[in-house]
């Protein structure tokens, strides 16, 4: 017979078993703003993975933000779409956000109290990694005024660094203003094409979750933001050796890249675009309302979709490398609809554009 075990015994018993889960440590890091929009302010702990959204009014569109995030999430990944939504943990209402969190986690509601109008409601999402060190210090030596550089460089707020691409617009300032903010830092397409950075990639994935987000979860993605932020896991600096490469030697060699000890050195997080901020977001109906609404929340965006009508070069094969992409997951989408009007819309969607352009010219013109 064995003896009995101890109450200490009995816990470690349960928490070496496989499965077994230990309580969570009391967690006493800070948490800091690193972002806010009209709806919500967006706090994190340094180094972790969560970002917590708390809304700053009384309306319902954080709950609004959950259920668009995850339909457009969800139809993302159905069709396989080359673009990061950050992950949704989870929803807290704010009659819940003090015993499921506030209560638990002082250190969040200490850094929401002046924004936020506490308890609140909460969006648990994945934080998406602000760019590295090295890209940051070479936005502002590019970017920022020389006076504000030194500033801007110690300025802890510009580690929280995401790039919005506005492929839709050529007025991005370089060196001059008051400010210089690497959070939400704009990059026009005059930057772009002045830095021959080739974004057609982030053109083509913008125009098919565009289309995803229309055809497939049908929302008119309103006010939705993307941005360049850092991959998700770390990746390899350099390939991994397979096994059979590794058998294939003559004699050991060294497999080690030449690089410092630190996993720093041997991983590295990499450039990605990524969709965030779905509050606005409002279903469509796929009939002829559709179309206003759509074209309505396109030009209410913030400029990222390339112009059509432009005469530069770069910018007009941006427009139909984002025409053609989009119009080619559309038909994807709805491949198996039948009724021929609706199967229009696409087309007619990208055709408003052209010919809303061309009306503007033409007024500019007069
Ligand atoms: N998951 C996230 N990871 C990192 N930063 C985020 C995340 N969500 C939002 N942000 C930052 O916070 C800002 C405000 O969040 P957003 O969802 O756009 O709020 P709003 O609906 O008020 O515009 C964003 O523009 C972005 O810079
Ligand atoms: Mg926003």
């Amino acid at each position: 017979m064995p003896a009995p075990l101890s109450q200490q015994d009995r816990e470690l018993q349960k928490l070496l078993s496989l499965g077994g889960a230990a309580p969570p440590e009391p967690n006493s890091y800070p948490f800091n703003k690193i972002g806010a929009g009209s709806c919500g302010a967006v706090f994190a702990q340094p180094g972790s993975a969560l970002a917590f959204k708390l809304s700053k009014t009384t309306e319902f569109s954080l709950w609004n933000d959950y259920l668009q995030h995850t339909r457009i999430r969800d139809m993302l990944r159905a069709h396989n779409i080359d673009i990061n939504i950050p992950d949704c943990h989870g929803y807290i209402r704010a009659e819940d956000a003090a015993a499921t969190l506030f209560d638990k986690t002082p250190a969040l509601a200490d850094a929401a109290r002046d924004v936020c109008h506490l308890p609140t409601r909460v969006l648990v999402t994945q934080r998406i990694n602000p760019l590295p060190p090295t890209i940051r210090t070479l936005l502002t030596n590019k970017y920022c005024a020389p006076r504000i550089k030194a500033n801007a460089l110690a300025d802890p707020a510009n580690r929280d660094c995401l790039v919005r691409v506005y492929l839709g617009s050529m007025a991005g300032k370089t060196g001059g203003g008051m400010f210089f903010s690497l959070r939400n830092f704009k990059l026009h397409l005059n930057h772009i094409i002045d830095l021959q950075l080739n974004l057609r990639n982030v053109c083509v994935q913008m125009a098919r979750s565009l289309a995803i987000m229309h055809w497939a979860a049908r929302t008119d993605a309103r006010d939705v933001e993307f941005v360049l932020g850092s991959s998700a896991g770390l990746s390899r600096r350099t390939p991994a050796f397979s096994s059979a490469e590794i058998h294939a030697f003559a004699t050991e060699a060294t497999t080690f890249p030449s690089v410092g000890p630190d996993e720093r050195d041997f991983f590295c997080s990499t450039t990605q675009l990524w969709l965030l901020d779905f509050n606005l977001v409002q279903d469509i109906e796929l009939n002829d309302n559709a179309l206003d609404k759509l074209v309505s929340a396109h030009n209410a965006n913030d400029p990222y979709y390339p112009k059509p009508c432009q005469e530069h070069p770069v910018v007009e094969g941006l427009w139909n490398d984002f025409a053609t992409a989009y119009l080619d997951t559309a038909a994807l989408v709805l491949q198996n609809e039948e009724d021929s009007k609706t199967l229009e819309l696409p087309s007619r969607f990208i055709e408003a554009l052209i010919s809303q352009e061309h009306v503007k010219k033409q007024t500019k013109e007069h």
